[in-house]
């Protein structure tokens, strides 16, 4: 047996492990869930998304699926990251098609290969498949196996990523056999679809993946405004947008003492209402240049993956204080937050973020309902998330449904798993997600948004104009923006930076620049450059080789542009 399979094994039996713990929580939370559910008759927020996945999850053919492999499987995996967005016209349909000449298997011979030790099989489409020793290379984790020894097919209904010309083609290498024609389409469940009833977005808005609908706006367009509009804003989703009743949302808050607090959010609009610009960016925002060196997995996100919005809510250290948490005789280290939004196995997204950020009056936390003055979006959070100004996007948690005041971390898969940055020498051979912390301040960032790469402009005055935008994390205040329009070997300050009003450390909002350079005579191609300074004098690295990282997160090199001038 290889090296590399005997690690794959022990880190998919220590994944096992760990989600048979992870599973014992979340058990006891769902079931608490299950049980508000029925005392109350009505769902926590009714969501019509969260129903099609207790459709699917409820029906019994599909439980027993998710049971097969074992219990302990069954927990806070990790959700696989979507992948671009495939042209709708691609046939699939030779994936997974009968092939002359290969064994034959019924769903019963699958269902015997549900652990490492009998190896792993799953059934796609008319195909059979031993997919052991894809499981550790498999880019949403152990996940795979709560299809092991069944049919992959409900689960892909939800991780449409899958459903893609690239994923399918090396998903066919691990073929074996063909399902014998009895048990093809036997598997199926419960077919609403998940992504059913998603909100209406706005057609300029690039999909980078469709579900779950991730998409930036064009990025000439993001610096029109130093408010970005709701519709323009990017958005970032790991699951299906749950539809959710205001009259009914109520959001649970479990104090230290294991304590349980309601509020409903007439509750959470009778506190003082803050109102604060914060830009929120996403932690993969930039990630397509980072990948260009190297490539590795993730959402190929270009420099849009961020916007700035006013957000208005209450303070949750005044929500804290006002449940009884006093900072004097408290242990806790952490604020978890979970979503409504979850996955099939009834897994909530859920992060954390440290005590000191969540109680500072200073760190303007908010529980917030609205988003540029109007009710957040439902693609943004509705009717409410957590925003956490200056940190990564990944904690502001939409469609907030518990909070939890905690001596720990959230065990959620987006805090331990992901959301991490390594060095450029770790790969998933070798990436240990224990051992970097979870990402919270982001750094100084900045992008170019006008001109685009390959654009020709004018020369005005002798002098090209280009524009963009530049941010810190922390509440770090952008002091100077410097341009280069030959490649980075000259450098000259941005004379025109627009803002908020608001100071070092709390400056959450980002910094729009203008830049008009002039160009040498004669040049017809120039490299623009940008790199951007914070009020502690931090700036940009200089090439994406010395930060790059298995899943191209912190993706703050400088950003250059190419383009054509016309003298
Ligand atoms: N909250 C929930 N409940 N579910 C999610 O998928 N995505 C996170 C965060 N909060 C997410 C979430 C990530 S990774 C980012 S970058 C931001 O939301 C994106 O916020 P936006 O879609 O409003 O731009």
């Amino acid at each position: 047996m290889s090296q590399l399979l005997v690690r794959a094994l022990l880190q998919t039996a220590a994944g096992v492990l760990c989600s048979g713990l992870t599973t014992l929580i979340e058990r006891r939370r769902r079931a608490r869930r299950e049980r508000d559910d029925s005392n109350n008759g009505e769902q926590k927020g009714t969501s019509k998304g969260l129903k099609s996945f207790i459709g699917i999850a409820g029906t019994a053919a599909g439980v027993a699926l998710w049971m097969q492999y074992n219990n302990t499987t069954v927990a806070a995996e990790p959700v696989v990251d979507a992948e671009p967005v495939q042209e709708a016209s691609i046939n699939l349909d030779k994936f997974g098609a009968q092939q002359k000449g290969l064994p034959e298997y019924t769903l019963d011979d699958v269902s015997k290969h549900a652990t490492l030790e009998d190896r792993i099989w799953v059934a796609y489409r008319h195909g059979v498949y031993d997919i052991t020793d894809m499981v550790k290379e498999h880019p949403g984790g152990d996940k795979i196996m709560i299809g092991a020894g069944g049919s992959v097919e409900p689960f892909w209904d939800l991780y449409a990523v899958h459903k893609s010309p690239h994923v399918l083609d090396w998903f066919e290498t691990f073929r074996i056999g063909n399902l014998s024609e009895d048990d093809v389409g036997a598997h199926m469940v419960d077919s609403s679809d998940p992504y059913g009833n998603e909100p209406r977005r706005h057609v300029a808005l690039k999909p980078a993946s469709k579900t779950p609908f991730n998409a930036e706006p064009p990025l000439n367009l993001l610096v029109d405004n130093l408010i970005t509009p709701n519709e323009l804003f990017y958005v970032r989703n790991h699951l299906p947008v749950p539809d959710i009743d205001p009259a009914t949302f109520a959001l649970e808050i479990e104090m230290e003492d294991s304590s349980e607090k309601t509020l409903s959010l007439d509750d959470i609009k009778s506190f003082p209402k803050q109102t604060i610009t914060a830009s929120i960016q996403c932690a993969g925002n930039r990630r397509s240049e980072m990948f260009k060196v190297k490539a590795g997995k993730g959402l190929s996100w270009g420099q849009a993956a961020i916007g700035n919005a006013t957000w208005s809510g209450a303070r949750l250290c005044d929500v804290m204080k006002h449940l009884g948490y006093d900072e004097n005789n408290s242990k806790a280290q952490h604020v978890q937050f979970e979503g409504i939004d979850v996955d099939p196995t009834g897994t909530p997204y859920a992060v954390s973020i440290p005590i000191e950020k969540a109680t500072d009056p200073r760190g303007d936390v908010l529980l917030a309902y609205e988003m540029n003055g109007l009710p957040i979006p439902r693609d943004h959070g509705y009717p409410l998330r957590v925003i956490v100004p200056g940190t990564v996007g990944a904690r502001n948690v939409k469609w907030l449904g518990r909070i939890i005041i905690s001596e720990h971390e959230s065990d959620g898969h987006w805090q331990q798993n992901d959301y991490k940055g390594f060095a450029p020498n770790v790969d998933w051979d070798t990436v240990d997600f224990k051992k970097s912390p979870a990402i919270q301040e982001l750094p100084v960032i900045s992008a170019i948004c006008d001109p685009l790469e390959g654009e020709t402009i004018k020369v005005i005055d002798g002098k090209v104009t280009f524009k963009g935008y530049a941010w810190s994390g922390g509440g770090r205040k952008i002091v100077r923006v410097d341009v280069s329009v030959d490649g980075g070997k000259n450098w000259q300050a941005v004379e025109t930076l627009e803002s908020d009003s608001a100071r070092h450390p709390r400056a959450w909002g980002w910094t729009l620049w203008k830049a008009q350079v002039p160009v040498p005579d004669g040049t017809s191609e120039v490299q623009l450059c940008v790199k951007a300074i914070d009020s502690q004098y931090n700036t940009q690295p200089e090439n994406f080789e010395n930060i790059w990282n298995l899943r191209g997160v912190l993706s703050n090199a400088y950003n250059r542009v190419n383009i054509n001038v016309d003298l």
